[in-house]
């Protein structure tokens, strides 16, 4: 049985005191559900999160990394500071930052590998582009960024980490997936770790929705059995709608 996964990423909304407010919101309505449930955050509101959500159940995440431990890196934070202040989770390889920051397949690898290293859960984003999908290259889109995420890890780091299927259509533009579309492609992934692995790391590792999940949709997601829980952009950003998201997989 996969542990359900609802991950909120906030993207670069939310000063540290809002953060706190929401969490506090949160908190309140919240209680442990039974889902792993996610907040992904700026990096400055990190600290404070995790100290205001320990013992809640809650985990904190961070939206991205560099991989190396420590360096002359300007502007950027290594998984050694996020395990510091003790987040548990890092987005990796999402779309926008592929997009706008160029981040390559060989990037999100390093990232990827750094982040189990560091006994942190990297949520690694993968998705095609409409243009790919229109021109039938969805399959083939997933399969090369799902190899070159997981490639050289042990099955044991495949199981831990958490996959999340993204179209880059369906991101902040308020027309999802339909359930079918998104359990078809998660189900390739599936099978995609199966050949890589075995049909066990397969069955172990969670694989998440994400692109206009809210309230009104959520339950067709979590209906399909392939699909593990929703990476929530827009929708985790008010505490109520997020509670809402995350009591629908509980
Ligand atoms: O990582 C979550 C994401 O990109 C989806 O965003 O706003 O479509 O839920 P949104």
């Amino acid at each position: 049985m996969r542990q359900p996964v609802i991950a909120g990423n906030w993207k670069m909304y939310k000063t540290v005191k809002e953060s706190l407010e929401y969490l506090s919101n949160f908190q309140a309505e919240v209680k442990n559900e039974g889902v792993e449930t996610v907040l992904c955050a700026p990096f400055l509101a990190l600290s404070a999160l995790t100290e205001k959500a320990e013992g809640s159940g809650i985990g904190i995440g961070a939206q991205n990394m560099h991989w190396e431990q420590e360096g002359a890196y300007t502007g950027e934070i290594s998984p050694t500071m996020l395990k510091a202040v003790n987040v548990s989770y890092v987005i990796v390889g999402h779309s926008e930052r592929r997009t706008y920051f160029s981040e390559t397949d060989e990037q999100v690898r390093l990232k990827t590998k750094s982040a189990l290293d560091h006994d942190l859960i990297p949520i690694v984003c993968v998705g095609e582009t409409l243009e790919e999908r229109e021109n039938g290259n969805t399959q083939e889109v997933v399969h090369q960024q799902v190899v070159e995420a997981i490639q050289g890890l042990r099955s044991k780091e495949v199981s831990r980490l958490i996959l999340a299927y993204e179209p880059v259509w369906a991101i902040g533009t308020g027309r999802s997936a339909t359930e079918k579309d998104a359990g078809d492609v998660i189900q390739w992934i599936r099978k995609i770790v199966a050949d890589q692995y075995d049909q066990q790391v397969a069955n172990e590792v969670r694989i998440l929705y994400g692109g206009s999940v809210k309230p009104a949709n959520i339950d067709s997601f979590l209906s399909n059995q392939d699909i593990d829980g929703a990476l929530v952009g827009g929708a985790s950003l008010d505490p109520d709608t997020f509670t809402q998201l995350v009591k629908a997989a509980s």
